[in-house]
């Protein structure tokens, strides 16, 4: 087993000083996680969120830095207020975002309001105010769909298996659009399953990584859908901030859409194995897959990420053993605010 210390040494990240910063869906799992770190570069940050209820957002995950951000209740359908939001900002991190693959399914046109239209107006606001401002937004690995070929680079072909990961596919391409277009500073970088502290980890609605880590917190038995054999690329919440703040300051990145993944792929029943080995005490159990996960599982989901290596010199560091245990360290002090007591804190902001 591999430990912290057999880590390699953290990516020196840029100091972001005097940079002003927008994140949008700052209250959720990665906004939320980018704010203390961009604040922790030196950063202005202000967070511009709706808690959305069907996403991952929590007011909790900001509570301990609610008077060193400024917090604006908004919604990115709401042109105005984005459009006031993003003058004057250096960088614009667009973590907003409507993100469960069932809920789309379900709610096909709330996931169409909040992962493509509410993406369009967040660009038409850019546009028309501050073309300079470098806008990062991410995407998701699942835009893919069943691979064609393994590893799966960016150019790999776009068929994906559920709404939001059609939406969150066809909001990339505005992004670059608007980038080539009005000569917008963009870079797009997609994600994995993502895992830390801070991530919804009390629905199966959210990543599957993080339910698990809430079932293992709570003692419960996980439950894997068929063998569990089809394989995953995993990251750590740190890597991912990391990915996000490198792409922000270097140019080389600009236009450009870059995998943000691991170096590692595990098969969905060694991931859980491994949550119980370092978090949990339940079992893990299988059970026949639900219909309505099965129409859209994508099957082993293999990830190049070479390109970003090369463009951004950005390399995962934080290996999954380590950030299971870092996880659980985050947790287990404040588990109450991530289930019963969900979004009972009220924020001031600055
Ligand atoms: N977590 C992962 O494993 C993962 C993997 C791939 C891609 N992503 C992408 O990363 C981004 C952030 O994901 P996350 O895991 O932090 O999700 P999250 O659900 O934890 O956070 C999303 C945040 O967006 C806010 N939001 C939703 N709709 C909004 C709207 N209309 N206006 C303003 N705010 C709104 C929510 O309130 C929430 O705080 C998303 O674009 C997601 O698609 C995440």
């Amino acid at each position: 087993m591999k430990t912290d210390k057999k880590e390699k040494t953290r990516t020196e990240l840029p100091s972001l000083k005097g940079k002003k910063v927008l994140i949008t869906g700052g209250l959720g799992f990665i906004g939320s996680n980018l704010a203390h770190t961009c604040l922790a570069l030196g950063a202005e940050v202000t967070i511009y969120d709706c808690l959305d209820a069907n996403s991952g957002g929590n007011m909790y995950n900001v509570f301990d830095i609610q008077d060193q951000v400024h917090f604006v209740k908004g919604d990115i359908l709401h042109v105005d207020e984005l459009s006031r939001q993003v003058r004057g900002k250096d960088i614009i991190f667009n973590c907003a975002a409507s993100t469960s693959h069932p809920f789309s399914m379900r709610n096909p046109m709330l996931d169409l309001d909040a992962n493509s239209k509410g993406v369009l107006n967040l660009l038409e606001a850019v546009k028309n105010f501050n073309k300079e401002a470098k806008f990062v937004h991410i995407g998701t690995s699942t835009q893919l769909g069943k691979s064609h070929y393994s590893p799966a680079d960016e150019l790999h072909p776009e068929f994906p298996t559920d709404i939001y990961s059609a939406n969150k596919g066809v909001s990339e391409k505005y992004v670059l659009i608007y980038g080539n277009a009005y000569h917008i500073p963009v870079t797009i970088v997609r994600l994995p399953n993502v895992f830390g502290p801070r991530a919804a980890i009390h629905s199966s609605d959210f990543n599957f990584v993080n339910y698990f880590v809430g079932l293992a917190l709570q003692g419960k038995d996980i439950t894997v859908y068929g063998k569990g054999a089809q394989k995953r690329n995993l990251i750590y919440i740190d890597d991912c901030l990391a990915a996000l703040v490198l792409a922000s300051q270097n140019d080389k990145a600009n236009g450009e859409v870059l995998f943000a993944v691991g170096d590692r792929h595990m098969a969905v029943l060694e991931i859980a194995h491994t949550i119980v080995e370092h978090i949990g005490s339940g079992r893990v159990k299988s059970i026949e897959w639900p219909l309505d996960r099965k129409v859209i599982e994508i099957g082993d989901a293999v990830l190049s990420n070479a390109k970003i290596k090369k463009t951004l010199d950005w390399v995962p560091q934080v290996d999954v053993e380590a950030g299971f245990k870092r996880t659980r360290e985050y947790f287990q002090s404040c588990l109450e605010h991530y289930f019963e007591q969900r979004n009972t804190v009220t924020l001031t902001g600055r």
